[in-house]
């Protein structure tokens, strides 16, 4: 498997100018903070825009990033796919029917990425309860597609804690892999794979998106460091 080296200028050239990140919590501040990142990694490379919203106003979001998040912007829930490249799901999964599938995808957006995880005995909508008939987030894309969403959906970054998103990523090897998922390779999933090669990890793309079960909260990857190989080896 070609190491990130041998790979980063055509990755980098491919990586999204903007990301919007729906959440602004641990994990979609961490993101936020890691792809602010990125010119320290790579000098020379501009970070892509990252805009996000939540629940609360973008009025308190915003004062909410100057301490979690700084550089990235806040904006409504209506605003957050509108001009951007990808989409980040970062909202917990029981929250899942009041995201809106139609406001994750604009007329630029290559890819809706999903950073879920169903945590503990979270009380998810019952369409993605345990049993009802696959991973996570393949569940999740055949809900949003059936809803309208044309955007590929990615499953990325929901098997990785945000105290590591903190502090993981290196340009040295060896490097920890991240799972790039999603029901066919294209663009979106290139993108994506992109992103996660500029913030100083692994990339394995897959497909489909059923092959995510080792991803999952529980599964044998969950939160472990692994390398390319057995990050592969374990979702094949
Ligand atoms: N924490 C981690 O280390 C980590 C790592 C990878 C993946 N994940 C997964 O990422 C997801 C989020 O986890 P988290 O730890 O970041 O949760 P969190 O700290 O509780 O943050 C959740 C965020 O989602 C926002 N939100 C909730 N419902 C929303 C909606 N309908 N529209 C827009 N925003 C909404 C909340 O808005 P307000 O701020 O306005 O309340 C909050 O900003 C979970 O599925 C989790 O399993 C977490």
């Amino acid at each position: 498997m070609p190491g990130v080296d041998d790979a980063a200028p055509s990755l980098l050239d491919r990586l999204p100018e903007s990301v919007g990140i729906l959440g602004a919590g641990r994990a979609g501040t961490a993101l936020a903070r890691a792809i602010a990142r990125i010119p320290r990694l790579h000098p020379g490379t501009p970070a892509p825009r990252v805009v996000m919203a939540a629940t609360r106003t973008p009025a308190a979001v915003r004062r909410h990033l100057l301490i979690h998040a700084p550089g990235a912007e806040a904006v409504t829930v209506e605003q957050v796919a509108a001009d951007t490249r990808l989409t980040v799901v970062a909202v917990p999964r029981e929250e899942l029917d009041e995201v809106d599938p139609a406001l994750l995808a604009g007329p630029r957006t290559l890819a809706v990425v999903d950073m879920t995880n169903t945590w503990g005995d979270e009380p998810v909508p019952d369409w993605l309860a345990a049993g009802s008939g696959g991973p996570g987030t393949a569940l999740i894309a055949r809900r949003w597609a059936a809803a309208g969403l044309g955007a590929p959906v990615v499953r990325a970054f929901s098997e990785i804690s945000h105290h590591e998103l903190d502090v993981v990523g290196r340009t040295e090897e060896p490097r920890r892999a991240l799972g790039v998922g999603a029901d066919a390779p294209g663009p979106g999933r290139d993108a994506v794979a992109a992103l996660v090669a500029a913030l100083g990890l692994e990339p394995v793309e897959y497909a489909p998106l059923a092959r995510a079960a080792a991803l999952e909260p529980g599964g044998p990857v969950f939160g472990r460091e692994t390398t390319a190989d057995e990050l592969a080896r374990a979702l094949s």
